[in-house]
């Protein structure tokens, strides 16, 4: 075993990773300081070789009797319908609402797109695996794909054999599978050494957009602890190096189950049968290359390494958390609708204030609860907000702190500076005020300098409970740490589309300038991502056209 493989020395990886990549007001983490335009990764990964699938709605796609039915946001943060048949087509609105293109943007000579879930610098380096049975309109066989967003298309990456999935999933018609991956590359082009963290955070978001949009056809998606990154690599042919000459390689993230009926339990047996299925599969296509040239940021390398994670079992069942306060205000809009919608602001303005129940109706829902996306995650809350709070009626200015899981309470009180109140600001929600001040310049400096901390309603720090998480869990739990700050965020961007205001997450925060006002001491607490939310200010030089051509609307 080498130095690196001990799990303290994984540990101390982890710990050098994540304080070396920390903005600092008189130092950024290490990047290029520059960009490479010509090195720019491009957006979408292709397999050549492999047979393309497009997905419902395409035009021409069948539907074999599928039609969706009509779904608030209310019916999806508490689904209690019965699940739709897993179809294609079911299967194809599902993938076009968790990780479909939104919209395409253009100014002068450029045009971009954007997805349903948002990414860091909107360099988009998650990567979806669909693992399925055989389905008419995909292959006969049960088979593994790569989702193209680009063509709303699954590109058919391995036949497996029928009998082999069978038995995996034990006869059960109504389970997919989506693996998640990341290319850091995409993220390490713009940001250098702290591109790992937004990987994370994205991955995150994804696992939330997927949770969401799952439940439009009352599916329920878990992520699977048992799956090891090993067991990831093969399943999706990210391990296969043959197929990724030339190409960036991708690190596993997650493997997700969704199903119609029970919640899948992946156990071990699962995870290698499937494994030993898709070993003896046919596989197909080869990985594109994203850039020509590129740049080794070997400390990312290291914290992958560092973070690998061997999958765990025997888990505590969770029991289902209730939430204290009804979420369904505000949220009786179309729900596909509202996922498409969901963008970032650019600029707020600086004005505006929202009502004291909608902000509260907000921070309900990102409370834990039996709905999505809190019934996808297998631990309990390991991340608070601490809240700067500057335009919300009835609710002083000043910096508060949700604690989302009671149990943290005391260690985060007498972590955080001695002066602070700890008030009970709501009788509902464990919501604690800290001190009333004017937050706002303060929110913006933190918040690496950006308007957008100090022009919305509010604007918030996600502080996650860090040793005492890895001492738990181990070093692969770093990730996860910020897969839940990218599920907060997630709910949060959708719960300002449906309160008709808008946000957007912050990457770019100075870590221990934060730790410093809240009095955090040490790593028991460490903030790992900032969110913003308020009335936006349109960038109205920008044109938009729907996320796919056959959206277009006609004359
Ligand atoms: C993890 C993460 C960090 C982000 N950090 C910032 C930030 O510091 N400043 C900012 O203006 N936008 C930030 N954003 C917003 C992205 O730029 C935005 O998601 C991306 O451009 C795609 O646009 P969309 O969200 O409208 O789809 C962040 C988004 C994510 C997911």
């Amino acid at each position: 075993m080498t130095d690196l493989e001990t799990p303290e020395a994984s540990l101390a990886s982890v710990y050098a990773y994540h304080d070396g990549t920390k903005h600092h007001f008189h130092r950024f983490a290490q990047s290029l300081g520059y960009l490479d335009w010509a090195a720019q990764p491009k957006p979408f990964r292709e397999f050549a070789g492999a047979s393309s699938f497009p997905l419902y709605p395409t035009p021409g796609v069948a539907t074999r009797g599928y039609a969706p039915r009509p779904t608030t946001f209310a019916d999806v943060c508490q689904p209690d319908v019965t699940a739709e048949p897993l179809s294609a087509a079911a299967l194809g609105d599902v993938l076009r609402h968790a990780l479909g293109l939104s919209a395409w943007k253009r100014f002068d000579r450029s045009r971009w797109s954007l997805r349903v879930n948002p990414s860091s610098g909107n360099l988009h380096p998650t990567e979806a695996y669909v693992i399925c049975g055989s389905l008419p309109g995909l292959a006969d066989y049960p088979a593994v794909y790569h989702y193209a967003p680009d063509r709303h298309a699954l590109e058919l990456r391995c036949v497996l054999d029928a009998d082999a999935w069978r038995n995996a999933v034990g006869g059960r018609a109504d389970v997919v599978l989506v693996a998640l991956t990341s290319v850091h590359w995409r993220e390490a082009w713009k940001y250098g050494e702290r591109a790992f963290r937004y990987c994370q955070h994205d991955l995150g978001h994804a696992i939330a957009a997927v949770s969401f949009a799952a439940a439009l056809v009352a599916w329920r998606s878990t992520v699977q602890p048992e799956w090891s990154h090993e067991a990831i690599a093969a399943v999706t042919g990210a391990g296969r190096e043959d197929d990724f000459t030339d190409a960036e390689p991708e690190d596993p993230g997650c493997l997700i189950a969704i199903t119609g009926g029970e919640p899948l339990a992946c156990t071990a047996d699962v995870v290698s049968q499937l494994v030993r299925a898709v070993s003896a599969g046919r596989w197909s296509g080869h990985a594109s290359q994203l850039s020509e040239d590129h740049v080794t940021w070997s400390f990312i390398d290291e914290v992958a390494r560092a973070t690998d994670d061997p999958g765990r079992s025997g888990l505590p069942a969770q029991s289902p958390a209730i939430r204290s306060l009804d979420p369904v205000r505000n949220r009786h809009v179309d729900a596909r609708a509202l996922l498409l919608q969901r963008r970032s602001a650019v600029a707020f303005d600086g004005r505006s204030t929202i009502d004291r129940d909608a902000f509260m109706g907000m921070l309900s829902l990102v409370m834990p609860g039996s709905g999505p996306p809190w019934n996808s995650l297998w631990w309990t809350p390991r991340v608070h907000l601490a809240l700067f709070v500057h335009r919300v009626q009835d609710v002083p200015p000043g910096m508060y702190m949700l604690v989302r899981e009671p149990g943290a309470l005391d260690r985060l009180r007498s972590a955080c500076r001695p002066e602070f109140l700890w008030e009970a600001a709501d009788d509902r929600l464990p919501l604690r005020l800290l001190a009333r001040h004017d937050a706002r310049s303060m929110a913006a400096r933190l918040s690496c300098d950006q308007g957008i901390a100090s022009d919305g309603f509010f604007s918030l720090g996600m502080i996650a409970d860090f040793d005492a998480s890895l001492q738990t869990f181990g070093p692969s739990f770093y990730r996860h740490l910020f897969w839940e700050t990218g599920v907060v965020g997630q709910t949060l961007y959708l719960e300002a589309e449906a309160a008709g205001a808008r946000a957007t997450g912050i990457g770019c925060f100075y870590d221990d300038p934060v730790h410093d006002v809240l009095g955090l001491r040490g790593h028991g607490f460490q903030s790992l991502y900032h969110f913003t939310v308020g009335r936006p200010v349109d960038d109205t030089r920008l044109t938009t056209e729907p996320g796919y051509s056959w959206e277009q609307p006609r004359d």
